[in-house]
């Protein structure tokens, strides 16, 4: 098994992941979170919240940063996504193989073999290692021999082949030539209907990401907060795509949650804004736990940026080496400028056009600020929180640990009375009932200490307290540290501000 199939199979085990409604075979695309998984992606959106719209956050202009929050509906009026260019552009190429049925993203197709006329070509999805093993064992010996030179040998991307090319290749699930078709755009909007009638006029779209619902609202937080460009909106919320190939556990899935900021500025001074807000995601996802060397931070090339990036200040990308692109990294969350882009479009579409541009009172000018978006996914951060936590450790029962940041971890401490007699049970209750009040705990008088802690292990619970027979004549508990394995002895009083000062 790979370290990724480990991981599916203990989020399975342990309650973090489900496949959605799996009693009746799953749903291609769609993931459940469990008691625990629920616990850890709730941390990391309240993370995200307190640290964004909450704390204070200093900018490049050394001022307090202004950032108020907003909770919009996932379903707007069908005229926001006319307006976005969801309609019109939001699309993926989609490739059908006739004779394995299988889809795939055209773009995520690599064709290998050579450029002769009479050559196959053997397709493979990029990333997928197995397939394209398969692929390169399947040339004949001369194309191997060739395989450095590009003038004979070469490896194509899908959407440049010609009509002759497909006519040659084989599908990555397929035995025969030519079964792949001409790649198909796909718009990746969900679409539904509002009221009784199911008709063109009530047709309505499930929102493909958060930002719109912000942008619509600019005004109405202008008018309503005492905002003054620049500062930020921000959203957590869930987004629908209905992408072509949901794969790699939740890291491509249909339904899917974002937090996403819409950072409202002068357009002069989008270099730096741009400049802050890339550096601070990026230093954000080290401090809730990923390490360095499993980030890293890609500028875009210009050929690369979406429809409202061209003309702007850069677009990146926060990624993470998960163990299904390792050693390659996966988007984790963006962050573009997105120019005035968004607030022009929607302006100009409800028919106000530069009447809705923003008064800046104290230079007495109207204009249309620009924007700086960044933009993470709750479900890939969730992701990326559990594959940095997975531990083999064969020297443990367990033979795993998860070592979450004590801010992320489901559970933040156990408490595990040592036998359930001798007033041992009571002490134990009365501490859990304490603790509880501030924190998720855990309380376990079941089964062997050593099987509790194996258990706390998988939980990736930070501390366990147990109270054995010294705790009732000294007042004490002896501390267990996940990592260590450490134990301690500290008073039962301090346990509170014990683990406040490590868990905040
Ligand atoms: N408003 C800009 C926007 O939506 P995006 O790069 O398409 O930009 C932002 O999405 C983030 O949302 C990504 O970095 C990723 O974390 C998450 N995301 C996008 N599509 C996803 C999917 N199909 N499944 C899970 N997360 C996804």
């Amino acid at each position: 098994m790979s370290r990724m199939d480990d991981i599916v199979s203990l989020c399975r085990r342990r309650g973090f992941i489900f496949q959605s409604s799996e009693i009746y075979g799953g749903i291609n695309g769609f993931w459940d979170y469990g008691p625990l998984g629920a616990e850890l992606k709730r941390n990391l959106k309240n993370a995200w919240w307190n640290d964004i719209v909450h704390r204070e956050l200093v900018g490049p202009d050394g001022k307090p940063i202004d950032m108020v929050g907003v909770d919009c509906t996932i379903i707007m009026n069908p005229k926001t996504w006319v307006a976005s260019g969801h309609v019109g552009g939001f699309n993926d190429p989609m490739v059908d193989c006739r004779e394995s049925k299988e889809r795939y993203r055209a773009d995520h197709l690599v064709a290998l073999g050579s450029t002769a006329p009479d050559a196959r070509l053997y397709v493979y999805v990029d990333g997928d290692e197995e397939q394209m093993a398969k692929a390169e064992k399947s040339l004949t010996k001369y194309e191997r021999r060739d395989a450095l030179d590009p003038a004979v040998h070469v490896r194509r991307s899908f959407v440049v082949l010609t009509a002759e090319d497909r006519a040659r290749a084989i599908g990555p699930h397929a035995k025969e030539t030519g079964t792949l078709t001409e790649p198909r755009m796909f718009n990746l909007m969900f679409e539904t209907h509002c009221g009784a009638v199911r008709d063109e006029n009530s047709k309505a779209y499930l929102r493909p990401e958060t930002a719109q619902g912000i942008f619509a609202n600019f005004w109405n937080i202008v008018d309503t907060s005492r905002v003054k460009v620049p500062f930020g909106i921000a959203q957590v919320g869930k987004a629908f795509r209905n992408e072509v190939t949901p794969r790699n556990f939740t890291f491509r899935s249909r339904e899917f949650e974002q937090m996403e900021i819409e950072f409202f500025i002068k357009p002069e001074t989008a270099n730096e804004w741009y400049a802050f807000w890339r550096d601070y995601r990026f230093n954000w996802w080290q401090s809730i736990g990923l390490t360095s060397s499993n980030l890293q931070l890609r500028e875009h090339d210009r050929d690369e940026l979406a429809h409202y990036a061209k003309e702007g200040a850069g677009t990146s990308d926060i990624e993470y080496k998960f163990p299904f692109t390792d050693p390659g990294f996966g988007e984790l969350e963006g962050i573009a400028h997105r120019a005035d882009f968004d607030l022009k479009a929607h302006a100009t579409h409800c028919g106000k056009g530069d009447k809705m541009r923003y008064f800046d009172q104290e230079k007495n000018e109207r204009y249309f600020p620009h924007v700086i978006e960044p933009s993470a996914g709750a479900d890939r951060g969730t992701l990326a929180l559990l594959c940095e936590a997975y531990t083999p450790d064969e020297s443990r029962a367990s033979k795993v640990y998860m070592k979450f940041h004590p801010r992320m971890a489901p559970t933040k401490a156990g408490i595990f009375p040592l036998v359930n007699k001798d007033g041992m049970p009571e002490v134990a209750e009365r501490l859990w009932r304490d603790l509880r009040k501030t924190w998720t705990i855990d309380m376990d008088e079941k089964q062997s200490i050593g099987k509790r802690y194996a258990r706390m292990d998988e939980a990736g619970t930070p501390y366990c307290f147990t109270i054995d027979g010294e705790s009732l004549t000294t007042n004490t508990v002896t501390v267990r540290h996940r990592d260590t394995q450490a134990q301690e002895r500290i008073a039962i009083d301090s346990v509170r501000g014990w683990l406040a000062e490590r868990i905040g």
